[in-house]
């Protein structure tokens, strides 16, 4: 296991699981995800699995709809992620109904029919083989149950009021990076188009998949501007090799508070990047 843990922590591009990044990103969404988790339809009693669980932050909004004699287990190969899951724990009333364990998803120390749903959150994009953990996702899904995957498109990514023609050509040659150098570890940057295939694929009944718009206007909160700025980041980083040198300024200037291109502060800014939701019945 801390093999595959240093390879999902490499070097290329964002560190997905640094906790920084993780807070930000949720912090960004918070009120969506608390959206898609209503979307999940659990009821008060549901034993809940949050596979891949990071340090927390989507498990306290499932815990929420299952109390108070439901349950959630949160599942995560990094003791740093679990332990951090742990201590903010110590301050929520639903203490009682949450736990943390150390674990790889691909052997979920549960037995089979277990969990009411059981749920990826932003862990499809970095897995080799999500067929995979569909498959022991659904062995540990009771007969009935659902199983659910939360993932992203980066494909539709909107910093207005950055001149179109150049975030397309970032985002394409982010792609050509990307498929020419894929990253290692493993990151599929548009997993979110394909989750509903695979679950297909895998077997599921009554699969649905739901897509949401993520936006965000001014005036941005500071946690934002460090998301927003991030990806901004890791989409030039990518697509460097393939850019312009004007091109190249000219984006670093747009996310640059020093700069009077700078847009994360302008009245008319939007961002907005799509989200999937994918649910299917064992
Ligand atoms: C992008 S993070 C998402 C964390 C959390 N679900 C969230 O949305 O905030 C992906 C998580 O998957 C975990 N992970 C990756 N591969 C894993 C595996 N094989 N077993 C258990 N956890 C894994 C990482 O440690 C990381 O916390």
């Amino acid at each position: 296991m801390a093999e595959a843990r240093k390879a999902f922590q490499g070097d290329k591009g964002l560190n997905m699981t640094e906790i920084g990044w993780l807070l930000d990103h949720h912090l960004t969404k918070e009120q969506e995800r608390r959206q898609m988790v209503e979307d999940l339809h659990l009821q008060p009693g549901d034993v809940v699995l949050d596979i891949g669980c990071g340090p927390g932050l989507w498990a306290p909004l499932l815990a929420e709809k299952v109390k108070p004699h439901g349950r959630v287990l949160g599942l995560d190969f990094s003791p740093e992620l679990i332990d951090y899951a742990v201590e903010a724990l110590e301050n929520e009333d639903l203490k009682d109904i949450i736990e943390y364990k150390v674990a790889d998803f691909f052997a979920v120390p549960s037995e089979d029919d277990t969990f009411d749903l059981t749920f990826f959150g932003n862990c499809f994009a970095y897995v080799t083989d999500p067929l995979k953990a569909l498959t022991e996702q659904k062995r540990v899904t009771k007969e009935g149950g659902r199983v659910a995957a939360k993932d992203f498109d980066g494909a539709l990514f909107i910093f207005h009021p950055i001149e179109p023609q150049l975030s397309l050509r970032v985002l394409a040659a982010n792609a050509r990076g990307l498929k020419e150098n894929p990253p290692n570890p493993h990151f599929d940057n548009f997993m979110g188009r394909k989750m509903h295939g695979l679950f297909l694929q895998a077997g599921l009944k009554d699969v649905s998949t739901t897509s949401y718009a993520i936006q965000k206007l001014a005036p941005l909160t500071p946690e934002a501007k460090r998301y927003i700025a991030g990806n901004a980041d890791w989409y030039v980083k990518i697509a460097s090799p393939y850019l312009s040198k004007e091109d190249l300024q000219q984006w670093r200037a747009h996310f640059d508070p020093t700069s009077d291109q700078y847009i994360l502060d302008r009245e008319e800014f939007y961002f907005c990047m799509l989200e999937v939701l994918t649910i299917g019945t064992i």
